[in-house]
This record gives C-alpha cells, sequence and structure tokens, in this order.
C-alpha cells in the first residue's frame, strides 16, 4: 500500500513540476512514506530522519516531509523530537502537496495535516508508476475491523471504496503502459463494497478487462471470503489461484482477544471450502507470536493450525505493543525472550512445510510469469508461479512478461528450478 501511495504522492509531486532524483544529495524535496504497523518500522523511519539531517544543514532549503502512518500516529513525538521536519502529513493529505510545494519559500514553519476522512479514495489521480510487471491498484482504504493489536484503524480511517469505474479506468490505463498483473490493493481488500457492487463483483469485472495476464488481491480479512468469490476465482483463468489467508493465532482464546472474529475450526473449515473449489490454490498467512497472553498451549496450538493446513508460505511477526490499542493496555504482555523463541521455532517449521509444499510441484507443469534475469546466470529467467513463489529456469525463446509452462525439476529454500517445457520437447525431437 505504501508503494502505492508513493506512486501518487510521486504523480502529485510531477503535477508540481518536481521529478524524482537518484541523487538524494541533489533533492529540493524528501518525503519518507512511513508504515507504523510494528515499533521496528518506526524505529527505520527515526533513523534514517536523522541521516537525513545532515543533507538539511547543507541546504537549508531543502523541504523534508514524513508522510503516512507514522506521520498520522505520531506527528507531536516527530515535531518533538526532529524539528528539523518541514511536513508531516497523514495518509488522507497528499493533495495538500502542491500547496504545500508552492508556498514552501513563505515563512511558513511546520505544515501538518492529520485529518482523517472519510471519503478520500483518490480516485482522480492517476499514480506515477515505473514500467514493470505488477501494477498495485488500491481499492478500498481503511479498515473498521479493529482487531485489538492493529494501529491501521486509528492511522488510516475508516472503510471507503473507489468506484468501479474509476478502477476500471485505472486498470485499463495500467494495461496500456504495459502492465500484465495488477495487484488490487486495500488494508481490508475484501471488504470492498459499493452501490455498484461487492469485491467478487469488482474481481469479475477486472478478469474481464482485455490484456491483464495475472490478477492478485491483498490483504483479505478471513470473514470477508466466501463461496461466490472463491468460484469466480476458480472461473477466470487470470486470477492467480492463491490466497492471503491472515491466521494470526490458531487459538480460540487468543483469537477472540484479538478480535479477529473467526474460531480455529472456522479458518479450517474456510480452507477445506477453498481446495473443495480450487484444489491447487496456494495459501499464504500472518501469524503474531506473543500476543499478550499467549501460553505456550496456545502457541502449540497455532503451530498444529499451520501443520494442518500446510500453508505455502508465511510472514511471521512477533507481537509489537502499539500504543492506542487495546491489546497494548492488557497487562499480562509477553517476554522478549519468550516471543524470539516463539517466533524462531515458528520460521523453522514454516520453512520445513514450505520446501514440502514446493516439492510437491516436482514433475509437474506450472505457468510462470517471466519477470527479469536471474541473479544466478544470464541464461536464466526468474519469475513466479501462480503461488507467487519464484522459479528459476532456462531463457530459449521467451521474454519478459510471457507465461511460460514450466517442468520443475526441484526445490530449494522458497525458490523453484525447472525447464521450460518446449525446451524439453525440443531435446526429445533430438534426441529422436
Ligand atoms: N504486532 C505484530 N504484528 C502485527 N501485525 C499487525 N499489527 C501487528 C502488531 N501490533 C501483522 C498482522 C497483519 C500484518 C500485516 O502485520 O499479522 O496481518
Ligand atoms: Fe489491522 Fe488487518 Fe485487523 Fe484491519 S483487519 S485491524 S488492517 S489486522
Amino acid at each position: 500500500m505504501n508503494v502505492y501511495d508513493s506512486e501518487l504522492v510521486g504523480s502529485l509531486l510531477n503535477k508540481s513540476g518536481y521529478y524524482a532524483t537518484k541523487n538524494i544529495k541533489s533533492a529540493d524535496v524528501i518525503f519518507l512514506n512511513t508504515c507504523a504497523i510494528r515499533e521496528k518500522a518506526e524505529e527505520t523511519v527515526y533513523n534514517k530522519l536523522d541521516s537525513l539531517q545532515s543533507l538539511k544543514k547543507n541546504n537549508p532549503s531543502l523541504l523534508l516531509g514524513v508522510l503516512g502512518c507514522m506521520a498520522q500516529n505520531l506527528k507531536n513525538e516527530i515535531l518533538e523530537s526532529k524539528p528539523f521536519v518541514d511536513v508531516v502529513l497523514g495518509p488522507d493529505s497528499y493533495r495538500k502537496i502542491p500547496e504545500i510545494i508552492n508556498n514552501r519559500n513563505n515563512s511558513m514553519d511546520h505544515y501538518v495535516d492529520t485529518k482523517l476522512s472519510k471519503f478520500e479514495v483518490y480516485d482522480d489521480i492517476l499514480p506515477s508508476r515505473k514500467n514493470g510487471i505488477n501494477a498495485w491498484i488500491s481499492i478500498m482504504r481503511g479498515c473498521d475491523k479493529f482487531c485489538s493489536f492493529c494501529i491501521v484503524p486509528f492511522t488510516r480511517g475508516r472503510e471507503r471504496s473507489r468506484s468501479i469505474d474509476s478502477i476500471k479506468f485505472e486498470v485499463i490505463k495500467a494495461v496500456q503502459q504495459g502492465f500484465v498483473e495488477i495487484t488490487l490493493l486495500g488494508q481490508n481488500v475484501n471488504s470492498y463494497r459499493t452501490l455498484n457492487g461487492n469485491f467478487t463483483n469488482l474481481l469479475e469485472e477486472i478478469a474481464q478487462i482485455d490484456g491483464i495476464k495475472r490478477i492478485r488481491y491483498t490483504s483479505p480479512h478471513p470473514q470477508d471470503i466466501d463461496e461466490d468469490l472463491v468460484r469466480i476465482m476458480n472461473k477466470y483463468n487470470n486470477i492467480c489461484n492463491h490466497i492471503h489467508l491472515p491466521l494470526q493465532s490458531g487459538s480460540d482464546r487468543i483469537l477472540k482477544r484479538m478480535n479477529r472474529t473467526y474460531t480455529k475450526q472456522e479458518f479450517l473449515s474456510l480452507v477445506e471450502m477453498i481446495r473443495h473449489i480450487i484444489p491447487d490454490c496456494t495459501l499464504s498467512t500472518d501469524i503474531i507470536v506473543g500476543f499478550p497472553g499467549e501460553t505456550e498451549d496456545e502457541f502449540e496450538e497455532t503451530l498444529e493450525v499451520m501443520n494442518k493446513v500446510s500453508f505455502n508460505l508465511a510472514y511471521m511477526f512477533k507481537y509489537s505493543s502499539r500504543p492506542g490499542t487495546k491489546a497494548s493496555e492488557y497487562s499480562d504482555q509477553i517476554p522478549e525472550v519468550i516471543k524470539q523463541k516463539r517466533l524462531e521455532m515458528l520460521i523453522n517449521i514454516q520453512r520445513e512445510i514450505t520446501i514440502i509444499e514446493n516439492q510437491k510441484h516436482i514433475g509437474k507443469t506450472i505457468d510462470v510469469l517471466v519477470e527479469k534475469e536471474s541473479k544466478r546466470s544470464i541464461k536464466k529467467w526468474t519469475g513466479r508461479s501462480e503461488g507467487n513463489m519464484c522459479v528459476i529456469f532456462d531463457k530459449i525463446g521467451t521474454n519478459i512478461k510471457d507465461i511460460v509452462k514450466v517442468k520443475v525439476k526441484s526445490a530449494h529454500g522458497v525458490t523453484m528450478f525447472g525447464e521450460p517445457v518446449k525446451l524439453l520437447e525440443r531435446k526429445k525431437n533430438e534426441a529422436a
């Protein structure tokens, strides 16, 4: 989402006559687009600001701004501890950028705007995208779910959806620009809802636009995934058979405390429903360890669900207390050493599961979208499977952005290695 928002900001800056420079020392304006989801993300920004302070000393007219979730959440702390920061703008205030730039020579001190909007979706601004394979397209903003650990509802505000027409317009533009993959984005992507349709309706409309080779979406909430959505995914070839399904925890007591609105059994039934309709659907997930009060047994339950589901990939985090959220007020916070131990255990188990899942593909032919030359060899491409796994194979007669049929030969770590079916056929003919 921050990549997309940075592209929006880039577009607003272009309109004001400013263009990106590769040399930060020559910049007239520097904006850091920030994340507040975990404490570590915030530390990174504070460190980055310290390193930018010297640029500001050398060039006092440099305009330095902090944008996004951390700006929204910590504006006072930023202004107090980093008084050299000129601009602080929350995620709904980017339209102010041209005005700030135009007034930059006036003797304004700081410019701060962190008002959240119930309506802002930036649907009339086309982001300035660098050429590439995948175009991120935001379809909704904000979140109303209020998971007790999460700062997003406070930094991004209430849920609101863009019109289907403005999304389609942006998708068509992206295709004209040469993008072949579209990833629909939202803090809570499948809560998308307008008078003209819900997320499933939108997905179906996007799937029918000519020229899109692949469609992905992220991040959904398990509560909002239903059979209709999965059936539409199955109906259209260009919608990837992959779902990111954040589990967070495998314990009913912790899920309730997290305000996740589903039980372990409901989550497992959802997985069953998905696999019944799309047997080869890959699944990834998010998991938090060390949520306040999580006992050893409750952590074991998470491991049990992971083993049962056998996710292809998992993003795993130590719980990070976010001031202002409900969970940060719980008195039974878990010590850092225990969180670390649980995280390491989880990572090791998931590593094994990912290898096992990837090895299941050995001998099978999968569709790979070519992204770039492999770092391992100039004779090889690296691309992605529908499940978003990295696949490396010989280039022969194929190009970037092609979808190539590749027979998987081996799998190591998170990467699969294979040979294009065309090459195998040629070898077979030569042998005959
Ligand atoms: N601590 C750790 N992880 C978190 N996430 C969200 N908030 C926190 C937090 N306070 C994780 C969740 C979410 C992902 C985007 O980030 O797993 O799905
Ligand atoms: Fe945060 Fe996602 Fe929960 Fe919304 S649904 S509160 S973004 S974890």
